[in-house]
């Protein structure tokens, strides 16, 4: 795979983003570079501005500085609807689904999100029947098993067609057999759509193994951006992070 952190056209950055609560400044100047078709891994303690940074990218929160740019679009402070309608799409720390409608209700709904972008076949039924969701169809999502809600979310976020996904912690609560589900997850994505990937966890034996690039967030800042292995044997992430949540 390319490095990931050079600037390509068509790319998804930020570009000197700050957001503030008040007094609080949940982080301030920061700048990266999602290049389409690549996995970049966000990771950086409880707190520190993950859930905040994909909350400004994706349109919910509006940034108090600095811009958001896709290919050559400034999309800073554009809605969330405009945003995913152009192709950056989230998932959510928790389950994304419509909690009552039926597995099928809400493909269909996440599908007719996307009616303005045709494209290639997304192959969703392939990946609904090696997620152990084809079976499920007709049932409420909200009384599947935590593990198939979240893949559901994931499947929903891809029927939108994006070309960006922007994922926020999207194996937490599974159990460590279902979180390799991911890895086929994402090579689908890539595979079908060239989708480019950013990823926020804290199981860092995922980061390591989907991620060749990441970037660190600490303390309202980036403290570390390359690729897994070097960054997260450098003792200021150590000390910052890893000593806390490697464990987990
Ligand atoms: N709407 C809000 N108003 C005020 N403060 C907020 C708001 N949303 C988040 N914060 C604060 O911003 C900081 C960053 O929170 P955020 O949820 O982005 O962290 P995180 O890195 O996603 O943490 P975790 O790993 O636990 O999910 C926290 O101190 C949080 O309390
Ligand atoms: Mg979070």
């Amino acid at each position: 795979m390319k490095p990931a952190l050079n600037t390509a056209s068509g790319s998804l950055r930020v570009e000197a983003l700050a957001k503030h609560f008040g007094g609080l400044k949940v982080f301030d100047g920061i700048s990266f570079t999602v290049p389409p078709g690549e996995v970049l891994g966000v990771i950086g303690p409880n707190g520190a501005g993950k859930t905040t940074l994909i909350n400004v990218m994706c349109g919910m929160l509006a940034p108090t500085s600095g811009r958001v740019v896709l290919g050559d679009h400034d999309i800073t402070g554009k809605s969330f609807h405009a945003i995913s309608q152009l192709g950056v799409v989230r998932s959510f720390q928790q389950t994304n689904t419509f909690r009552s409608a039926s597995v099928e209700e809400n493909l269909f709904r996440a599908e007719r999100f996307s009616a303005a972008r045709r494209g290639p076949d997304l192959g969703l039924p392939a990946l609904l029947e090696e997620f152990g969701l084809a079976r499920h169809l007709h049932e409420p999502s909200d009384k599947l098993p935590y593990g198939l809600q979240k893949m559901l979310g994931l499947v929903m976020v891809l029927a939108v067609r994006p070309r960006f996904l922007l994922l926020d912690e999207p194996v937490a609560g599974l159990e460590r057999r279902e979180r390799t589900q991911l890895d086929r997850f994402v090579e689908h994505a890539r595979e079908k759509l060239g989708c480019g990937v950013l990823i926020v966890e804290h199981d860092m034996e995922l980061v390591r193994r989907l991620c060749p690039q990441i970037v660190v967030l600490e303390a309202g800042r980036l403290l570390a951006s390359g690729a897994p292995d070097e960054v997260l044997s450098r003792r200021d992430v150590i000390d910052a992070y890893l000593g806390a949540t490697e464990e987990e």
